[in-house]
């Protein structure tokens, strides 16, 4: 169920597209029914359908998740009613599981608790309960006499006594396809909410011998509403998702200021992450890949042994083998960096192939370039490869030899162990083994210096 506005988030954006660990709430929930095994899922869409349509098409494959329009919001139950036609070849004796989109910390294991509960039911219902910390406007579970289910009454229709029950409905059900056709059509609106409450299927179930609850914690099963429940939300997928990790050999200086995403992987054994350390998209790293405070690594892929230093900023890019990068270097979409290569501080790089054992080391924006091994790039040199309108790609070869201050006016290339000297401009290529050079000769004055003071002395005297 993911049609709701989700008023409460004052947004642009459908709740259930904002991002929990850089993941949609609603892709967890997806995620989640789909590694518990389920043949099909359906998302019930209702507010900006088309929108969170293509993100599920874009992270699942199109089509991949079916889609049920619920084009008004008239309840959990109606919005229920409105998959039905999504299912209707499938039997009677099948089991749906009904899940709530903006509750992104469900486990699949839960699911499967479900859906084995549901199956050993006379009822052919189950349900998760949970005890909230504090108190929440839940649903809260009341049992006749001989303790069984007997209904479920909404936070907004419940009395002060009713609302003193802990266990309250997590809202997520497993249901046999055949009671659901049947017990949907006895749905009324008679609420406070004056909505068509799902929850009522309880009471029909209560005639069967009662649905069964399955306790679940809270942390697992809470839902979002607004951005204060996100971030708590965001809390507790960290928490999740660093534990992991650091469970398969990950030291995490300070977890909680750690920032994995949850599609980032693999992280190999003895991998080391400073203090505030974020790792975004599809990044992985490699053994003892070791990552310094302040990074960011957007879609990276590192290699074994390799080194980001402190602040330094990664998109779209590869690390070799024991290469090391930073303090502050920003490596723009589109770099390799092979074994043994090296960045330093203040150096930008964008679609540029540094080779093996290459140097940049400091202050320097390599773009579009081709850097062969053990190439030597000095402070301070500049591929000038943007005029305005077109690109271009300057190509220095293997041990060439690039002095400090230079700039390398593209297309151009600079041979095999050529040397550029320093403050050259180079616009023509050079040839392998060459020296360019193009500076204004040198003029030495002798004794202006000692002339220029003295007359300034004498000046200040007058
Ligand atoms: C629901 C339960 C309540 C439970 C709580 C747990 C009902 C009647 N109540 O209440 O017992 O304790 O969840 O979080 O079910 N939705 C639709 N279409 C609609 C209405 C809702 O798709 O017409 C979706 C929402 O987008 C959301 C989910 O259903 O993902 C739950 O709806 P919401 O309005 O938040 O229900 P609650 O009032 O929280
Ligand atoms: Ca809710």
């Amino acid at each position: 169920m993911a049609a709701g506005l989700g008023t409460r988030m004052k947004s642009e954006l459908p709740k259930v597209l904002h991002r929990v660990a850089g993941r949609p709430m609603l892709h967890w929930v997806v995620g989640a029914a789909r590694a518990a095994g389920a043949q099909r899922v359906v998302a019930i869409l209702g507010h900006r359908a088309d929108l969170v349509t293509s993100a599920l098409d874009a992270s699942f494959g199109a089509g991949a998740v079916e889609v049920a329009l619920q084009p008004e919001q008239r309840g959990t139950g109606h919005a229920v009613q409105c998959a039905l036609p999504a299912v209707k070849d499938e039997p009677d004796d099948r089991i749906v599981v009904i899940l709530t989109g903006d509750a992104p910390m469900l486990a699949s294991e839960r699911i499967a608790e479900l859906v084995d509960a549901c199956a050993a039911s006379p009822a052919g219902l189950a349900l998760l309960s949970t005890v909230p910390p504090r108190p929440m406007p839940y649903g809260r579970l009341v049992r006749d006499a001989g303790g069984r289910l007997q209904r479920i009454v909404e936070h907004t229709d419940a009395t002060p006594e009713q609302r003193q029950i802990a266990d309250t409905n997590a809202g997520f059900y497993a249901i046999r396809l055949g009671h659901l056709r049947k017990d949907l059509t006895t749905l009324r609106a008679d609420n406070a909410k004056g909505e068509l409450y799902l929850t009522d299927l309880v009471a029909q179930a209560h005639a069967r011998g009662g649905a069964t609850a399955i306790d679940a914690p809270f942390t697992e099963v809470a839902g979002i509403n607004d951005r204060v429940d996100l971030a708590g939300v965001e809390v507790a997928a960290r928490k999740r998702i660093n534990e992991a990790w650091m469970r398969s050999g990950v030291t995490m200086v300070d977890p909680a200021s750690t920032y994995i995403d949850a599609d980032v992987g693999p992280l190999g054994k003895d991998v080391w992450l400073g203090p505030n350390v974020a790792l975004r998209g599809a990044t992985s790293l490699a053994d003892k890949v070791r990552v310094d405070i302040g990074a960011v690594l957007t879609d990276v892929k590192v290699a074994e042994g390799a080194y980001v230093k402190p602040y330094s900023i990664m998109s779209e890019s590869t690390l070799g083998a024991r290469a090391e990068i930073g303090p502050f270097t920003h490596c723009r979409p589109g770099t390799r960096v092979d074994e043994d290569a090296r960045l330093g501080n203040f150096v930008e790089t964008k679609k540029t192939h540094l080779m093996a054992g290459a140097k940049a080391n400091h202050l320097a924006y390599l773009g579009d370039a081709s850097i062969g091994t053990k190439a030597n790039i000095g402070a301070g040199t500049i591929t000038c490869n943007y005029d305005g309108v077109g690109k271009y790609k300057t190509t220095i070869e293997a041990g060439a030899f690039i002095g400090s201050d230079s700039q390398l006016v593209a297309p151009v290339t600079i041979g095999r162990d050529a040397y550029v000297g320093s403050g050259t401009t180079v616009t023509k290529d050079v040839p392998r083994g060459a020296l360019a050079l193009s500076r204004i000769k040198q003029v030495n004055v002798e004794g202006w210096a000692d002339r220029f003071r003295e007359a300034q002395a004498k000046r200040r005297k007058e």
